[in-house]
């Protein structure tokens, strides 16, 4: 197993893997570790799912737009998960609740990012590949039907994962430090392009060398993304809502 510091330094993302089944045991152990992970108020309001079903899978793949997950070794959704303790507050209440609030939404969607980062860094310490997969959002109600997500939960992000088959081995150039840590305040910078100059060609070289489809100076590509997005990930905020969660807007 990988130290901490190694495994986040060898860190890319995996998404071709071999065919090649996960150890469960392996993966079982590792979620006795994830258990432990730290949680808001100490109310532990996320779960997480294990896709095994074939038919899930193909189906999840679909929303995502990404076919190497109807067949990826192991799939795990992370999900904001109120409906635990609603369900206690009902039983001891004798009563139903109809809303939570978006501030328990938000402290339960923390609790789940946490976890899969936790999940992804143990993978990758035991030596699996590991993707995110935020394209599970491109449509949340979907994904809500096909896992059975009871009102109070809301799915929050994937983890595929596997043996991968080596045919990715470079990593991508993250930006210096410089331009993301800052003191006391936030640093206000006189020119974003000319700040970027450096990483543009880094990030341009990348490309270059590796995947020529996305050959693009990492500005431009900032640039474009910000009005990037599919009009259904728009409905995210309904389906919240139809959760059950009290948006207060
Ligand atoms: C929250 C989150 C969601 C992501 N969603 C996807 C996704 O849906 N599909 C995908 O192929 N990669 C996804 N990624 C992976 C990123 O594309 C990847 O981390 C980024 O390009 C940097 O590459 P690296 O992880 O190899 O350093 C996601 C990453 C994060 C943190």
């Amino acid at each position: 197993m990988k130290n901490l510091f190694e495994t986040m330094n060898d860190h890319i993302s995996i998404r071709s893997y071999k065919d090649k089944e996960i150890d469960k045991e392996n993966i079982d152990n590792i979620l006795d570790y994830l258990m432990k992970s730290p949680t808001s108020i100490g109310m532990q309001m996320a779960s997480l799912i294990k896709v095994e079903d074939p038919n899930i899978k193909e189906k999840i793949s679909k929303v995502c737009n990404q076919d190497y997950i109807a067949t990826i070794p192991g799939l795990i959704v992370f999900v904001v998960d109120l409906y635990r303790n609603t369900k206690i507050k009902e039983e001891i209440e004798s009563k139903k609740i109809e809303k939570v609030t978006m501030d328990k939404f938000y402290q339960a969607f923390t609790d789940g990012v946490i976890m899969a980062t936790n999940f992804s860094n143990l993978l990758e310490a035991e030596g699996y590949g590991t993707v995110f997969l935020g394209s599970i959002l491109n449509n949340s109600q979907k994904i809500i039907e096909l896992l059975n997500l009871p009102k109070f939960t809301f799915p929050i992000v994937a983890i595929g994962y596997g043996y991968s088959d080596g045919s990715e081995t470079k990593k991508k150039p993250k930006m210096d430090k410089d331009l993301r840590v800052f003191t006391d305040s936030y640093k206000i910078l006189p020119s974003y392009l000319e700040a970027f100059k450096e990483y543009d060609e880094i990030f341009y070289k990348y490309y270059e060398e590796n995947n020529r489809d996305y050959l693009e100076t990492f500005t431009n590509k900032a640039a474009k993304s910000i009005d990037m997005g599919l009009i259904e990930r728009d409905e995210m905020l309904k389906v919240i809502r139809s959760q059950g969660f009290d948006l207060k807007v």
